[in-house]
This record gives structure tokens, sequence and C-alpha cells, in this order.
């Protein structure tokens, strides 16, 4: 299948079986996450803090996403592979659209990127040369330094509103779906039943969305350092890893017979 025609795939699915996805950021668990049964393997931006070390999505640089979208391609994942255009490559309709074809030569078969009606020009310019495009609304995490930090969406009529008009401006501009991340369950809901493509929740609750997109260290619990409260382990790769490698030690340490 092309890139587009995995994205049209992953759009027909509005209001039918749910979408599952998660992040992946190398090469095996690329290939584990695929051999799952994940939909969409979403090169997210999210690297900065749960592989590179940074405090938030802030510091990530282009490059830095061309050396992880590179990794997740060479699994030839059945899932769409779909790259975060890191803050500051997006600022112009002719920026995005250079950046966007940065990650798709590197191997990305759709970009995401965060904002609403400010960003329509952008998304047109993409999706012109034939480049799905994914949005992404609520909670921002490229503008948390701005917002003073992580906080729920769509509490009010107003921002209810404000989040179907920015919906509505990115499938205008040709968005095959959007991430809503940190929108209250209620709003979720309701502008996903209005909504034409498929939104993918993060922090939104429960079935209250076309699908879900979580951050795979949360996972698997295998970043135990910060846990979004939101955050569903179903493993604990943390305490597997420490006593592996306990064990690890003792083996090589002792002095044996
Ligand atoms: O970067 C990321 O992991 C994301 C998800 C939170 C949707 O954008």
């Amino acid at each position: 299948m092309t890139a587009l025609q995995k994205a049209e795939s992953i759009r027909a699915r509005k209001g039918g079986r749910p979408i599952a996805a998660l992040t992946a950021y190398d090469y095996p668990s690329a290939r584990l996450l695929d051999e799952s049964g994940v939909d969409i393997l979403l090169v997210g931006d999210s690297l900065g803090m749960v592989v590179l070390g940074f405090p938030d999505t802030t510091h990530v640089t282009l490059n830095h996403m061309l050396h992880h979208v590179a990794a997740v391609a060479r699994a030839k994942p059945r899932a769409l592979v779909v790259g975060d255009l890191p803050i500051h490559t997006y600022d112009t309709p002719a920026q995005a659209l250079e950046s966007a074809r940065s990650l798709v030569a590197a191997g990305a078969e759709a970009v995401k990127l965060e904002g609403g009606i400010r960003q329509a020009d952008k998304v047109r310019a993409i999706t012109a040369a034939g480049i799905p495009v994914m949005g992404h609304l609520g909670m921002l995490p490229q503008r948390v330094l701005e917002e003073g930090g992580y906080r729920k969406k769509g509490k009010t009529p107003e921002q209810a509103e404000a989040l179907r008009d920015g919906a509505q401006a990115l499938i205008d501009a040709g968005a095959f779906a959007i991430v809503f991340e940190s929108v209250i369950p209620e709003t979720a809901r309701q502008l996903t039943a209005a909504l034409a493509v498929p939104i993918i929740g993060i922090g939104c609750g429960d079935h209250t969305c076309d699908g879900e997109v979580a951050v795979v260290t949360d996972l698997l619990g295998s970043y135990p350092w910060f846990v979004p409260p939101f955050a569903r382990p179903e493993a604990d790769l943390a305490s597997a890893i420490r006593s592996a490698a306990a064990r690890y030690v003792a083996r090589v340490t002792s002095l044996g017979d």
C-alpha cells in the first residue's frame, strides 16, 4: 500500500473499528509494535523527553526526528509511520513543506503538526504536495512553556468551540486525522461525533474518540520518572530492566569458586 492509501484507510475508519496508535522511536520497538497489530506508529517528538532526556519537546530538532524516523522506517512496518514536525520547523507554509519532505525522505509516510486555524495554510501546503497530515489539538506539548504546564482542554463551551473551529480548519485543509490531547471526556466525545475525520485521543478518557494513541514508554512502564496521570501501563519494564541488570552485575562481580 502507498502512504496515501494507508492514510486513507485510517481516515475510512471514522466511526468504525477504533484506531490503536503508539509512539515508536527505534527499529526493534517498531518491529515488535507492528507485529502486535498497531495501526499507526507515531515517531513523536515526545522522544525528546523519553529517549533523549530533555525536559520537554521544545528541544527536539528536525535532525533528531530524521534519525529516529529512519530507524522506525527500517522496520518496514505495515502500520502507518507518522513523523512529528518539531517546533519551529513549520513556521511558514514553505518551511513546513520542506520539513515534511525531509521526514518523508527519511521514511515517514505522514507528518503531524500541532495547532489549529493558524496551521491550516501549512497543512494545505503539505497535503497539496501529496503528503498526508495528521493534526494535533487540545494540550499542545510544543507550547508547554507558554502555557506554564500540561492542562486539560475543552473545559468550557468557548474552549470546546475553539477546538471544533481548529479541527474544522485542519479538516478543510486536508488533514486525514487529528490527535486530541488532554481534552475532557465530554468535549472529546461530542467533537468526535461532530467531526468528519478520525479523532485519536490521549488523556481524553476511554472510548471517547475514534481511537487512542499512547506514548510507548507509558504503556510499557519503561520511563518511571514521569508518568502522566492518564497513563495505563500494561508492563513494568523499568523493574524488569533493573533486576536483570542487577543479576548481571551480581554474576559478573562474584568471585566464583
Ligand atoms: O509526541 C508525541 O508522542 C505525541 C503524542 C503525545 C500524541 O504527539
